[in-house]
């Protein structure tokens, strides 16, 4: 881990109440674990506005309790101030990175945006994570294992 750099990551899904605020929150449970805290920055936002302010939605916040986390951020727009102030914007689907796209108003800094998928290890047929929102709680289990897999190799890629 290079010491010198902060990195300053952003987790963007369509409505920061279900994937995003998990990866945040796994993310952060990441580099405390390794103690590498004060090198990160590290948040979500949505795409949508419907929920700002919001806790997590209570089917992703039990999920992760389940498995020692606490996902406890509150919803908030993704902004084009978001594209200059973070390195990385890591989306969730396809879907995600039309829109987020749509949101950045300076296409020098779209190369920020990543799948987080792309980082998976464990799940190399799964490329999007799913919107679980409309689904159960199978659908709120697989998104979570998705995102710890891929939280999990995109911290491995930060540190070569
Ligand atoms: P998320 O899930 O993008 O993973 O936070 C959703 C949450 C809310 C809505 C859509 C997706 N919604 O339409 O309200």
């Amino acid at each position: 881990m290079n010491y010198e750099l902060k990195r300053n990551l952003l987790f963007v899904c369509l409505g920061n109440i279900c994937r995003s605020p998990a990866a945040e929150g796994v993310m952060k449970a990441i580099v405390e674990r390794e103690g590498v805290q004060d090198n990160f920055h590290i948040d979500s936002a949505g795409i949508g506005g419907w929920h700002v302010g919001e806790l997590p939605d209570a089917r992703m916040r039990r999920e992760g309790a389940r498995r020692g986390y606490n996902f406890n951020s509150h919803a908030r727009q993704l902004t084009a101030e978001d594209f200059r102030n973070f390195d990385y914007v890591f989306v969730m689907d396809d879907d995600n990175v039309r829109q987020a796209r749509l949101r950045c108003n300076d296409p020098n800094l779209y190369r920020k945006i990543k799948l987080l998928g792309d980082y998976m290890e464990k799940h190399p047929h799964a490329k999007s994570i799913p919107d679980p929102y409309y689904g159960g709680e199978n659908e709120f289990k697989y998104a979570l294992d998705l995102i710890e897999d891929a939280c999990e190799g995109l911290f491995d890629k930060l540190k070569e």
